[in-house]
């Protein structure tokens, strides 16, 4: 439950996968939208073209999102570390610099961001993580490093904050939401799969969810072997 009204939202990185879902959740819950996405990808926007306001840029451009975020009460970010130019510490920095300062800011990311290092990781996950962030910064591709540094932020920061840490993703019809765990390693997680679709139906809920603040679930999918095991038929709440 919210304190507060969500009228109006921001989604960085809108054109994406993710952002497309979320971008159809959030109007399909009446709230006025405003999408940042790169130049290039606003034709991925066009069938949302005459609902939302689309302003074009790179979602670490200050100004852009100085725009983007003015007079929202919620900001969904998708945060995502491609290149080499503090894409994602520079985009989650705007966010909090220029957001109001009672919004409802929510982040997404994947498992291998910790908030407390209480996560517990499989050994070949963790070696995944290294391995692939290691070649994609000596190719110049992502810096991953550069998404734990932007979470490192905002879990400093006070703002009313979600960090929505994702498992691996497919595609498909919604599950319903996602089960969450405070923590990787819970065996309600084990299955390590959500729906995309899912993914960004938390998202969006959480903007409306208080009990979300400062939090940084871990999602897995609703009717995943490990969920259903965990959380019985998972009508009881999703989240520990
Ligand atoms: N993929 C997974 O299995 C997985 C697992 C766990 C968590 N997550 C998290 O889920 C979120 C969404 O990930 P996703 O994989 O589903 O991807 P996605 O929704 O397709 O999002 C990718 C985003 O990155 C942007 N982008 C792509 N190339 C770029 C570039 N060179 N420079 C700047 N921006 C670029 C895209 O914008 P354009 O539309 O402009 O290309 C889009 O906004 C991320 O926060 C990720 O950490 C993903």
């Amino acid at each position: 439950m919210s304190t507060q009204p969500m009228r109006k939202v921001c989604i960085v990185g809108a054109s994406g996968k993710l952002g497309l879902y979320m971008v159809r959740q959030a109007l399909d819950r009446g709230y006025e939208v405003v999408g940042v996405c790169r130049e290039r990808s606003v034709p991925k926007l066009a069938a949302f073209a005459d609902r939302i306001t689309i302003i074009p840029g790179p979602t670490n451009d200050r100004e852009v999102i100085q725009k983007a975020v003015a007079g929202c009460d919620g900001v969904l970010t998708v945060l995502v570390p491609w290149g080499v130019q503090q894409y994602s510490s520079g985009t989650a920095q705007a966010v909090m610099d220029y957001a109001a300062p009672d919004a409802r800011l929510v982040f997404s990311c994947g498992w291998h961001i910790t908030r407390d290092g209480k996560d517990q990781y499989h050994w070949l996950f963790t070696s995944v993580i290294r391995v692939v962030s290691w070649v994609a910064r000596a190719v110049r591709f992502a810096e991953v490093e550069d998404q734990i540094e932007a979470c490192r932020r905002i879990f400093a920061s006070g703002r009313r904050w979600t960090v929505v840490r994702g498992s691996d993703l497919e595609e498909g019809e919604s599950q319903g939401l996602p089960v969450w765990r405070r923590h990787v390693g819970d065996p309600a997680l084990k299955s390590n799969m959500t729906r995309r679709v899912d993914f960004a139906m938390f998202m969006v809920e959480a903007l409306t969810d208080d009990s979300l603040i400062q939090e940084a679930p871990a999602l897995v999918g609703r009717l995943t072997p490990s969920a259903q095991a965990h959380v019985g038929n998972a009508s009881a709440p999703a989240g520990a």
